[in-house]
């Protein structure tokens, strides 16, 4: 269990992602494998924007992966990792996720990875995808039905009314700055709070302290592992909690608090934090049990 906790602290602390697990293939694919490949696999990462492009656009996407799968092969790649091909309208490359259940059209849609994951298992090579738990798109419909106010969704954001600076304006609730630059917090008008967003104003954070929003996330991961996929690289971790009490963070020192200076403050409350363990925790839990049900072989738990 501590080689675990070590493991995803090594990760909390110097990655923005991480890859968990997966499961086993070599039953279908016929091949001898070990059932820990995701832990020694050689992966390669592909942004499928610019990778190939397969039907003469001028815009890589998957019709272009698939033509490549086996030149991977051949260099001896266990499996690919795909930057964000969900639906998405590209404020952050692709990393603003406004439909989970959507490969977007500029890639082929849902069809064309079908393709890939097809090919893919014929040639024994993982897919592994791109799954961004920290926020969503402003235009996921699960924002617009927070914003909305729309049953069993006012809690799927971080949502919060601020403060009344001594002028009588509304103000967010701390010091919390954007990875982005600016305040982390928004107003919105229709719903009359501030949504949280440590990145872009596009993309509000989910409330992981609300299982909905975890529950949600699990079906997301459910519905393509039934497709075929082999697991996910997880984005952000570090960023996925805040602290409960919203807190303001600490000066760095030799800074002046500037929200142009991303580093004006050290984030103690917005990273890294204890919570995070939870999620994590969750979305394994969920992909071990998956592939537990579905009698899989793996061995990914570290313990
Ligand atoms: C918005 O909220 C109202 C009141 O809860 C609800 O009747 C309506 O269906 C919601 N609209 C959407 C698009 O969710
Ligand atoms: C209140 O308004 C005055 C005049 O515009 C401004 O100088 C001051 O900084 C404001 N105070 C706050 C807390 O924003
Ligand atoms: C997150 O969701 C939980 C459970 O629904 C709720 O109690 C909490 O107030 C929400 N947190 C924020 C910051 O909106």
């Amino acid at each position: 269990m501590r080689f675990l906790v070590l493991v995803l602290a090594l990760c909390l602390t110097s990655a923005q992602g991480h890859v968990v697990q997966v499961r086993d293939r070599q039953k279908i694919v016929g091949v001898t494998e070990t059932d820990d490949w995701w832990k020694t696999g050689v992966f390669y990462q592909i942004y499928p924007r610019s990778f190939m492009d397969g039907d003469g656009d001028g815009v890589g996407d998957l019709k272009g992966v698939k033509a490549k799968l086996k030149y991977l092969k051949d260099i001896g790649i266990t499996g690919a990792w795909l930057s964000p091909i969900f639906k998405s309208p590209g404020v952050d490359q692709g990393y603003d996720i406004s439909d989970y259940y959507t490969v977007d059209a500029v890639f082929g849609g849902n069809a064309a990875l079908k393709k890939v994951l097809w090919e893919a298992k014929m040639l024994g090579l993982k897919i592994i995808l791109d799954f961004v738990p920290n926020h969503t798109s402003d235009q996921n419909e699960w924002f617009k039905k927070s914003v909305n106010g729309t049953d069993g969704y006012e809690d799927y954001y971080v949502w919060n009314e601020g403060k009344v600076d001594s002028n009588g304006t509304r103000v967010p609730p701390n010091n919390w700055v954007s990875i982005f630059k600016g305040s982390s917090w928004t107003w919105n008008e229709q719903r009359k709070k501030f949504y949280l967003h440590q990145f872009a104003t596009q993309q509000p954070d989910l409330n992981y302290s609300n299982p909905k929003v975890m529950e949600a996330m699990k079906k997301v991961l459910t519905y393509w592992l039934d497709q075929g996929v082999d697991g996910f690289r997880v984005d952000a971790v570090p960023y996925i909690m805040e602290d409960k009490e919203l807190r303001d963070e600490p000066l760095t020192p030799g800074h002046k608090y500037d929200q142009n200076d991303v580093d004006c403050v050290e984030r103690i409350y917005t990273k890294d934090i204890d919570e995070t363990f939870d999620v994590v925790y969750a979305i394994r839990t969920h992909v071990d049990e998956y592939a537990k049900n579905k009698k899989i072989t793996t061995r990914s738990v570290l313990v």
